[in-house]
C-alpha cells in the first residue's frame, strides 16, 4: 500500500470515488440549487483516457474500490467503455466497480454495465410517493426508477442499495414503507441525513437523525437486529427477522463516520478532494496536461490526502459549510 495514500491519521484511502460528469438529468433540492450550477466548460471535464490513466494510477497505489458518481454517470457518453476498462484494472488489485445513479435513464444501460464488470450499484429513490418524487427532484421520472430497481435486483449485480435522503415533513413518514421493500427483496434500502451544502436550503430542522428514525422503526418491529457491518462502511445496517433485505442508516451529520474514512474523490473537472465537506481541491487535471509523470501525479495526490483534516473538513460545525453544491461533488450523486 502507497504511503501516498495514509494520511496523518494513519487512514488508509483504499476507496476511491470518480465523478465522471458534473450533468443531470434530475434536479434534486438538495443537491443543486434551483437554478442549477454552471458547469465547466467541456475541455476541462477528464477525458475516458485521463480518468483511466488516474484510476490506474490509484489502484497501483492500493486502492481496491471504485465507485463511479456524478452528477448523474449514466449521463456521461461511453460509460460502458469507462467501466469495462476500469474492470480491466482488476489484474492490478481493483475488487469492485460500483456506480451510484437516480436510475432514471439507467434500466437499458444495466445489461451491459454488468456484463462489462459493474458489480455495485447504489440507486437514490426519496419516495415512493410519484408526487413527492415530482417535488423533491424537479423533474418526472419515478416509475423508471421503480423499474430500474426491478431490473437491477435481477441483473446479477453483488449489491444493489437505496439511497433515500431523509427530510423533514417530506418523506420521513415513508420509512416503515421502504422497509416493506425489503421483505421480499435483496435490496439493501439507506436513511441518509440531509446534509448542507452550497444552495440545498439546508436547516437543522429538516434533519432527521438516525436516531429518531430507529426509534419509530423499533415501535413497529420490536425484533429488529443489528446487522454487521462492512470495515469502512458509511451505514450502520439492522435486519428484519424473515425479511431477503436489510436497512441502515447513514448518519453523516449526527454521528459522523470520519474516523474510519477510506475515501477519496475525483471530480469531473480532475480534481483530487480530500473530504466531501473540503472546499481545498488540487487539480490532477492540470498537473497532468502540464505533462506530469505519474510518480509526480502520485506526489501531489500525497500531498492532497495529507492535508486531510480528522473530521469534516476540520470545520467544528458542517452547518455553515460553503462547499460546491452535491452534484459538482459527485453526487449521483455522492458525499463522501
Ligand atoms: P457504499 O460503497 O455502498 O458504502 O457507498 P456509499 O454509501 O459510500 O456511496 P453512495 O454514493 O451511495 O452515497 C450514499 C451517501 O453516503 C451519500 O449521500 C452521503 O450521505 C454518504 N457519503 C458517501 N461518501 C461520504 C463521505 O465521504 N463523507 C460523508 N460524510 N458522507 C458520505
Ligand atoms: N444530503 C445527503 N445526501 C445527499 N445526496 C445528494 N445530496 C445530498 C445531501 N444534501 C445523496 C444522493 C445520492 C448520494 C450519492 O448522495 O441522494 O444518493
Ligand atoms: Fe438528484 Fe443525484 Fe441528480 Fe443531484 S446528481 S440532482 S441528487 S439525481
Amino acid at each position: 500500500f502507497s504511503p501516498f495514500l495514509v494520511d496523518t491519521f494513519q487512514r488508509r484511502h483504499n476507496y476511491l470515488r470518480i465523478s465522471l460528469t458534473e450533468r443531470c438529468n434530475l434536479r434534486c433540492f438538495y443537491c443543486m440549487p434551483s437554478e442549477g450550477v454552471e458547469l465547466s466548460p467541456r475541455d476541462h471535464i477528464l477525458t475516458d483516457d485521463e480518468v483511466i490513466r488516474l484510476a490506474k494510477l490509484f489502484v497501483r497505489s492500493g486502492v481496491t474500490k471504485i465507485r463511479l458518481t456524478g452528477g448523474e454517470p449514466t449521463v456521461r457518453k461511453g460509460l460502458g467503455d469507462i467501466v469495462a476498462r476500469l474492470n480491466g484494472l482488476r489484474q492490478l488489485g481493483l475488487e469492485s466497480v460500483g456506480m451510484t445513479s437516480n436510475g432514471i435513464a439507467l434500466e437499458r444501460r444495466l445489461p451491459l454495465l454488468v456484463e462489462n464488470g459493474l458489480t455495485h450499484l447504489n440507486l437514490s429513490l426519496d419516495t415512493l410517493d410519484p408526487f413527492k418524487f415530482e417535488i423533491m427532484t424537479r423533474r418526472r421520472g419515478h416509475e423508471a426508477v421503480l423499474r430500474c430497481l426491478d431490473a437491477a435486483l435481477a441483473s446479477g449485480l453483488q449489491s444493489v442499495k437505496l439511497n433515500i435522503v431523509v427530510v423533514q415533513g417530506l418523506n420521513d413518514h415513508e420509512v416503515l414503507d421502504f422497509l416493506e421493500l425489503t421483505r421480499n427483496k435483496e435490496l439493501s434500502v439507506r436513511f441518509i441525513e440531509f446534509m448542507p451544502f452550497t444552495g440545498n436550503k439546508w436547516d437543522k430542522c429538516k434533519m432527521v437523525p438516525s436516531t429518531q428514525l430507529l426509534t419509530r422503526i423499533r415501535q413497529r418491529h420490536p425484533n429488529i437486529a443489528k446487522a454487521p457491518d462492512e470495515l469502512n462502511d458509511t451505514a450502520r445496517s439492522y435486519i428484519i427477522p424473515g425479511y431477503q433485505g436489510s436497512f441502515g442508516f447513514i448518519s453523516s451529520m449526527s454521528d459522523h463516520f470520519c474516523s474510519s474514512c477510506n475515501r477519496l474523490r475525483l471530480t469531473a473537472d480532475g480534481q483530487i478532494k480530500v473530504c466531501l465537506f473540503d472546499a481545498k481541491e488540487i487539480s490532477l487535471r492540470d498537473r497532468m496536461r502540464a505533462g506530469a509523470t505519474d510518480e509526480e501525479l502520485l506526489q501531489t495526490i500525497g500531498f492532497a490526502v495529507q492535508g486531510k483534516k480528522a473530521k469534516h473538513a476540520g470545520m467544528e460545525d458542517i452547518d455553515v459549510v460553503t462547499n460546491r453544491p452535491m452534484i459538482l461533488i459527485g453526487a449521483s450523486v455522492n458525499v463522501a
